[in-house]
């Protein structure tokens, strides 16, 4: 992946971030997840009044994929204010459809800040392959 293609997956995330709907936190989060088939998908957080019912930027997205039929994901880029990390849920998440989907983290400029992989964000990660049964 070049340059210029995560600079500009963080441009969708940052731009997606626009639309977060935050009203309890105002820290609006964005992402933008891009498909080995290189569909794009965005998500933003969505809070609720029922705090706990809020849903995060990156579920939205990988959500939103799936519901289309996408499974295979390669790079998923996460737009903060600071480049703050993906919570233990969307981690988890993300594990589910492959622990080599790269992560980039940028700040609300846009700038890189970190990047890494799935299985270094959650290492030792249940994932489906533990359910399968050996009867
Ligand atoms: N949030 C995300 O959207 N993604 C994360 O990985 C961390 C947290 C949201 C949830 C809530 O709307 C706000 O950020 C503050 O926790």
């Amino acid at each position: 992946m070049t340059k210029q293609e995560k600079q500009a997956l963080i441009d969708l995330a940052n731009e997606a971030r626009r639309r977060a709907y935050v009203p309890y936190s105002n820290y609006p989060v964005g992402a933008a997840l891009r498909t080995k088939s290189g569909r794009l998908y965005t998500g933003v957080n969505i809070e609720n009044a029922a705090y706990p019912q809020t849903m995060c930027a990156e579920r939205v997205a990988i959500f939103k994929a799936v519901s289309e039929g996408e499974t295979e994901f390669e790079v998923i880029s996460v737009v903060t204010k600071n480049g703050g990390s993906p919570c233990g849920g969307c981690r988890q998440v993300m594990a589910e459809f492959g622990l080599d989907i790269l992560v980039l983290l940028a700040n609300e400029n846009g700038q890189l800040v970190k990047e890494m992989t799935v299985s270094e964000l959650l290492p030792e990660a249940f994932t489906p392959k533990h359910l399968v049964r050996d009867n």
